[in-house]
């Protein structure tokens, strides 16, 4: 069995092997791309028989269909999200399809937190002036999280981890999740996204990104907002229409945003362009603010994570060598996600 890694980095290559080497030495050869898997470059996938792909790979109709017409049967996604991935033509190929559903909801939850700390509490800025033998804290000021109400949108596993979190904090929770289980209402009410934008100080986004949340906060949903809340998106950058952000900013009608995703991340993040001009108007806008916070696609980006990640990764594969059942596989039917323990998804 060959396997194509592709955007590949020195940390994937390091826990895969490591799994690879301990349980599947005589089962599969793996060689790694650095770049990502694009039209351009499925032809590198040639005599492999399964991709592992992350965030920001292509797998739209074309490269499906690309890939499968060079023998590839087996799509691994090393990540939880599979909203960049053609389910429907997956499931006209045959393809099997995989991702790591929960592989440290904490460590995506715990980061959140650390965006709405640093943001809220100005440590960044605080770092800074201190380096520079400036103690002046005029402009550093914050809000006590003990009993400021937060939203969490999506109560799913990152959603109840940062649940948790905020409920240790002394905050009033609440949440919006039209499939949500029992679970959340030991922390906090559920309520609907309307009442959740008008209550809360803090909007947290842990839903995925489908048709039906594609720019969930727009316009309309940031005038429902609490003047001078903050907006924190862990989740996907095409939950929010950025431009509107930004007017929701210059308005100063949102009182801040800590975004480790954006919605057109896919050409910047994950490489170094330091040295080169950014054409992203937009994002660079964005970061002119004092109130924005913006990192690089990096919650996820803890040792345990990344263990788990590449152990599932590989188990997923063997399931699908050895033809036997595998939990983590995205199976559809008829155009719909069926998976256990969560609710159907039309695709
Ligand atoms: P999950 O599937 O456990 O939970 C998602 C929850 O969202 C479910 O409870 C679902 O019912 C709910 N939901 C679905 N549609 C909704 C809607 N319209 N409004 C509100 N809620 C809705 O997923 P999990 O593991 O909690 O991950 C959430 C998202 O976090 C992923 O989809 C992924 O995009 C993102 N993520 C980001 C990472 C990062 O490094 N920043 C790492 C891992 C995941």
């Amino acid at each position: 069995m060959k396997l194509a890694v592709f955007s590949a980095k020195s940390y994937d290559r390091t826990y895969l092997e490591e799994v690879r080497a301990n349980q599947f030495a005589e089962r599969c050869d793996i060689e790694y791309h650095a770049f990502a898997l694009s039209e351009e470059t499925v032809p590198l996938a040639h005599d492999c028989d399964a991709v592992c792909v992350f965030v920001n790979d292509t797998l739209d109709g074309r490269v499906l269909r690309a890939l499968h017409s060079n023998g590839v049967r087996a799509i691994l996604l090393r990540c939880a999200g599979y909203n960049h991935v053609d389910l429907i033509t997956a499931e006209e190929l045959g393809l099997f399809v995989a991702n790591v559903p929960a592989y440290s909801p904490e460590a995506v939850a715990e980061f959140a937190i650390a965006l709405v700390q640093t943001l809220n509490r100005k440590t960044h800025r605080a770092y800074n002036r201190v380096r520079e033998g400036n103690f002046n804290i005029e402009g550093l000021l914050g809000t006590t999280l003990h009993g400021q109400t937060v939203g969490i949108v999506g109560v799913g596993r990152i959603g109840l981890a940062t649940a948790r979190i905020f409920h240790g904090f002394g905050c009033r929770l609440l949440a919006y999740d039209p499939f949500a289980g029992d679970e959340f209402r030991q922390y906090g009410t559920l309520v609907d996204l309307d009442t959740l934008l008008q209550e809360s100080h803090i909007v947290s986004l842990h839903c995925p990104l489908t048709e039906g949340t594609r720019h969930l906060i727009n316009e309309t949903t940031l005038r429902k907002m609490r003047p001078g809340a903050m907006l924190v998106n862990t989740s996907r950058g095409g939950l929010i229409d950025t431009s509107s952000v930004i007017h929701a900013l210059k308005t100063r009608h949102l009182g801040g945003i800590a975004m480790d995703v954006y919605e057109a991340e896919g050409e910047l993040f994950y490489n170094d362009h330091s040295g080169e001009i950014i054409d992203d108007d937009v994002l660079m806008r964005l970061m002119t603010f004092p109130n924005v916070l913006i990192c690089g696609h990096q919650g996820f980006f803890t040792r345990e994570a990344l263990t788990e990640i590449a152990g599932v990764t590989l188990s997923n594969l063997s399931a699908f060598m050895d033809g036997v059942s595998c939990p983590n596989s995205l199976v559809t039917e008829g155009h719909i996600l069926v998976r256990r323990n969560t609710a159907p998804v039309r695709l």
